[in-house]
């Protein structure tokens, strides 16, 4: 089939690909014609495991290319996505301006049916608003051209998305129409080979799907933060209390990991636009509003352990503390809303010098702070030990940082101390070393 995809984000570009590599004939268009231009000389914009050798086998084999020609992308697919980002307007609702303005541009060059899928995350209803527009622009022109809106949103995480792509646990797809979910059932047919992931419905509850998926993970890790707050002051474990009820398989072990907050480019957004829709529809989400504002605190929540270890912030002015992850997770350098901003700026603002490693996020760090004083960006780990420091915190779970060397950390760290804002190490196992320890939610 021919494919064609509006955006070369995360999203579109994963997909795009994804579709490329079993079969059908893919073209991505963005406006960006650097990011294009660079995209066809073999230059990927974004760091995804998997990613770069598939774009360029595919792109090879001439089954992928980019462009910034619309109208030449609307003339070849037979199936459009829409996949530009929906970043989020001033009042956390979802900002259109970008899926609405490909819409209009479909609607001013279609040229026979198609079919057109929403894959960015967008508010209920955006389907029948992106009709509207394609429609406007048709009659503007005077032509009469069948066309469906069709809602497949995304499932992709971050640092797993090209697995996520290939190996879907789920399709969703949203459409009144027969022969639109007909079309999308043969787009996707390679990829639903030994049981059928296709879920099909009606376009506002595909709409609200992906939301809610979101919203649920969300509200799964701001339960647990809340849990390891209360633990913290009653003397339990949090880490015993997950093991205890993980195993009830109505829980089950994902997303029960308790933190610094949850980051990234998809839960913040996501769950304020839902609760900015629902209050649209003048529901007040008294659950998503909390889900937020127990993730919002827990960002400071690390920073508030330094300053009970300290005894106040004023006693780390002039202290270095070594940061080991920038990203908002591993295996990504994805620093959007990432929880290690809060506790920079918490830091610098109580005068402490941060010497920071993230495996991959360097270059994304360097982009958002540029040179400063009180940042060093370091390019080894052992970089953030060197030359007098006192504290280290912990604030990304890369796999790299699971078995430091406690013998030499205890030597480094003047403090001797260790802030583990995701609970990687045994707490008996670091204080045997000599060092103090602080985890999340383990007030034993
Ligand atoms: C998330 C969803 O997991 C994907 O299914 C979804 O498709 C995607 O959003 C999206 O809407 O595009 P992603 O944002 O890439 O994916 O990252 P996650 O792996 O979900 O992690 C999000 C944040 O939650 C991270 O900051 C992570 O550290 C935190 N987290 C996760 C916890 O604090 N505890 C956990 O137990 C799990």
């Amino acid at each position: 089939m021919h494919v064609s995809i509006f955006g070369t984000g995360y999203v579109g570009l994963v997909t795009g690909t994804c579709l490329a590599e079993v079969g059908h004939q893919v073209v991505c268009v963005d406006i960006d014609a650097a990011k294009v231009d660079g995209l066809n000389h073999g230059v990927i914009p974004i760091y995804e495991p998997g990613l770069e050798p598939m774009v360029k086998a595919n792109h090879a084999s001439g089954r992928l290319r980019f462009t910034t020609d619309a109208a030449d992308a609307i003339a070849f697919g037979d199936v459009v996505f829409i996949a530009v980002g929906t970043p989020p307007d001033e009042d956390g609702s979802a900002d259109l301006q970008y899926v609405l303005a490909v819409a209009r541009t479909i609607g001013k060059h279609m040229t026979r049916p198609l079919v057109v899928v929403d894959k960015s995350t967008v508010p209920v209803g955006t389907a029948d608003k992106v009709a509207a527009a394609i429609s406007e622009e048709l009659a503007k022109r005077d032509v009469e051209l069948r066309f469906d809106v069709v809602s497949n949103p995304e499932f992709l995480k971050e640092g797993a998305a090209v697995e996520d792509c290939m190996r879907p646990d789920r399709i969703v797809i949203g459409s009144p129409s027969d022969s639109a979910i007909a079309v999308m059932k043969k787009l996707y047919a390679p990829f639903n080979r030994n049981h059928d992931r296709m879920v099909t419905m009606d376009v506002r509850s595909a709409e609200l799907t992906k939301y809610a998926a979101n919203a649920m993970l969300a509200t799964k890790i701001s339960f647990m933060n809340e849990m390891a707050n209360i633990a913290e002051r009653v003397g339990a474990d949090i880490e015993h209390v997950r093991k205890g009820i993980g195993s009830d398989p109505r829980i089950g072990w994902h997303f029960i990991y308790p933190g610094a907050g949850y980051g990234g480019s998809c839960f913040p957004k996501d769950v304020q636009a839902l609760a900015k829709t629902a209050a649209q529809y003048r529901y007040e989400s008294l659950l998503l509003n909390a889900v937020e504002a127990v993730n919002e605190r827990q960002k400071g929540h690390l920073f508030e352990l330094m300053e009970r270890h300290y005894g106040g912030a004023a006693a780390l002015r002039g202290k270095t503390i070594a940061l080991w992850g920038l990203a908002f997770k591993p295996n990504t350098d994805d620093m959007r809303e990432a929880s290690s901003r809060r506790l920079l700026e918490q830091l610098w603002e109580a005068g402490a010098k941060v010497r920071a490693y993230d495996p991959e996020a360097r270059e994304e760090a360097q982009r958002i702070f540029g040179d400063r004083d009180d940042l060093m960006l370091c390019d080894l780990r052992a970089d953030t030990l060197a030359g007098g420091v006192d504290a280290l915190v912990v604030i990304t779970e890369w796999k790299q940082f699971r078995s430091p060397d406690f013998d030499m950390l205890a030597e480094r760290l003047h403090d001797r101390v260790i802030f583990d804002g995701r609970n990687l190490y045994d707490p008996e196992e670091v204080e045997a070393n000599g060092l103090a320890y602080w985890g999340i939610g383990r007030g034993r």
